[in-house]
Order: structure tokens, then sequence, then C-alpha cells
């Protein structure tokens, strides 16, 4: 049968020229050559009707085996041909789709802000609101409003930034008591999270910039029994474990009694390491009874309210949670200290 013949033909050139094809693009060709709607092989399928029936059926089967064995040709060709491209290519042209992709790397909160929020959390739990204050100051609300007057000897204690127009660079959080005294009556209970700036040399443990968070407590009868209720809870919850505090006498002009808070070092057990420089104990916090003075800056009557106030150093705070020895690495900018938190 002549169209029997022909398609036998077909295969037979399409098989010599599929092996000699040297490159995709030749292959391309050759695949539009004989499989392309233009091809012998579609005229043969178009004709497929005008044969006589009896010859049909036979002459579509053997179109379809060529057809298939044709594609195949093609494939395997296909296969090999990209295989010796591949081999050929540089190490660095290759493409590994199975290989991950570049991950990108995201950031974290620093290790401050991060405390700063636990214990924004911690203190509101317990009722407190949480307020903030500007942190360039008037001489007032820093030292005046506290009972730190002009010519007070208390001025010394800090060194402070002062700005050409007489304003200045908070030193403390203290400001935000009087401010916040002002907006509020009692019962109070806020903290007050935010920089402060000292006129500085720094080192290991100083800082001209650093966090500390004010507290502060107005109501009827307020006891000293509140103030240290209040600051074991707080401190237990800061640090995921029980502590001890110990109050040392302290003195700071905005209250009175004045205490230096001191817990545990949990880092060492009390047994002496370089954070607590061998004595067992972390100074942690300034707190007290708020001055009388304070509380008439407020506008806040001594002889129905008292309060208690504390200011904390967040830097402390972090520092001696991951005992950390150089405040300096806070503001280092240096990955290598704040990818670890
Ligand atoms: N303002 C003090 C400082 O920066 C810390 C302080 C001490 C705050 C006693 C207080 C306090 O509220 O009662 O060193």
């Amino acid at each position: 049968m002549e169209i029997l013949k022909q398609l036998e033909s077909i295969a037979k050139r399409a098989e010599e020229e599929i092996g000699r094809s040297t490159s995709l693009k030749e292959l391309e060709e050759l695949r539009i050559k004989y499989l392309g709607r233009k091809s012998e092989m579609t005229g043969i399928l178009k004709k497929l009707g005008e044969l006589p029936p009896e010859i049909r059926p036979r002459v579509g089967k053997v179109t379809n085996e060529v057809k298939e064995k044709i594609s195949n040709l093609l494939r395997k060709k296909n296969e090999e041909l990209s295989n010796q491209i591949f081999k050929t290519l540089g190490e660095s042209e290759r493409i590994d789709i199975t290989e991950p992709g570049n991950v990108p790397e995201i950031g974290h909160l620093h290790p401050i802000t991060q405390m700063r929020m636990e214990m924004e959390d911690i203190f509101t739990s317990m009722g407190f609101t949480i307020v903030s204050g500007p942190e360039v100051e008037t001489d007032y609300y820093n030292f005046e409003a506290l009972n730190i007057p002009q010519d007070h000897p208390a001025r010394d204690l800090q060194d402070t930034i002062w700005t050409t127009d007489g304003n200045l660079l908070r030193t403390h959080t203290s400001c935000v008591q009087v401010r916040t005294m002002e907006k509020l009556k009692p019962p109070i209970r806020i903290v007050a999270p935010g920089r402060v700036f000292r006129y500085e040399q720094t080192d290991a443990s100083h800082e001209h910039t650093f966090y500390q968070i004010e507290g502060l407590m107005v109501d009827r009868g307020i006891s000293v029994a509140n103030l240290i209720a209040v600051m074991k809870t707080v401190l237990k919850e800061a640090f995921h474990q029980e502590i001890k505090v110990r109050l040392r006498p302290g003195y700071f002009p905005f209250v009175e009694p004045g205490f230096e808070l001191d817990i545990n070092c949990f880092l060492c057990n009390g047994s002496g390491c370089t954070v607590c420089k061998h004595t067992g104990w972390n100074e942690m916090l300034g707190c007290g009874l708020v001055h009388p003075n304070v509380l008439r800056a407020g506008n806040i009557d001594p002889e129905e309210y008292s309060g208690f106030a504390f200011g904390m150093g967040l830097d402390r705070l972090v520092m001696m949670k991951y005992g950390i020895d150089d405040i300096r690495l806070f503001h280092s900018g240096d990955l290598r200290f704040l990818t670890q938190f």
C-alpha cells in the first residue's frame, strides 16, 4: 500500500535527521517539519477520510504509531542535547532549581525595647497607666519641682546637658512625676519609660544616653509596705524567678525616706561575679515616699495623700537579665551583639 510505504519513509527520514541534529534550534525545526501543521504527516491525516473504508483503520493506526515514534525521538534527543549544554555551562551559570532560595533576613526589636514592652505589660496588668514626657525639659520639672532648688548641692549629683536657651535634656524620667500630678487627681498609678541624658564620660557602666522607667503611685495611706510589695512583684515578673530584695537608705531630694533597692545576684547565686562586683547584690533602683514638697508642686495636699516613687534603669535591667557587662554595647549598633536577642 502506497500510503503505508510513505509513512514508513517519513519515520525513517525523521529518525535519521533527528539523530544527526546537533542543536535545540535544529531539533525544533525538525519537529515543525515532521509534526507541524504543514507536515507530510498532517497531509496524510487530512486525507484519511478519502481512503476506502476498509484500509482507513489500519492507516490511522500506523499514522499514530509513526507520530508517537517521532515525538519520542524528539524528546529523547532534546534531553540529550540539554544535558550536553548543562555540562558545558560554568558552575556559576547553572541553576539548580531544587536549591532553597535566599531567605530574607528579618530584624527584631532592640533588647531594650523588648524589655520596655515587657515592663509595660507587667505594670499595666497591675493597674498602672503608661505616660510619657518630653526629652527636652525645663529646669523646673527636672530639678525645681522635684525639690532640687537652684543652689541645692544635689544638682551636682547629675551632670546635665543644657540647651543654649536654658532648657536641658532630662537627666532622669522623674520629671514626669510633677507633670502627671498636674494633670491627674489621686488615685494615681503611672509608669513613664523613656530616654534620659547625662553629661558623662562613657565606660562599661556609664552612657550619656540611656533608658529609665519611672513609677508613681499616689493615694490615701500609701506606705513603704506598698512600695516593697509592688517592687517585689514587678521584679519577680521581670526576671521570671523569685528574687530577694533589700532596701538601703538612699538620698534623693524628691523622696523622704529614700532608698536604694538591691536584688540578690541570680547570675552567680550570691557567690560573686563580675556583674555584682563580687558582692552578691545588684543595685536595682532608687525609690522612696514622695516628698511633701513634690506633692505640693503637683497640687496634691500632703496632709491628705501620700505616695511612693521609683526610678530604674532599663539598660541595667537588660544587663542583669542576660549578664551583659558593658552598657556601651546597646548603642554600638554591633549586629554580633544585637542578633543574640
Ligand atoms: N531619678 C533618680 C535617678 O535618676 C532615680 C530615682 C530615685 C527615681 C528615687 C525615683 C526615686 O522616683 O524615688 O537616679
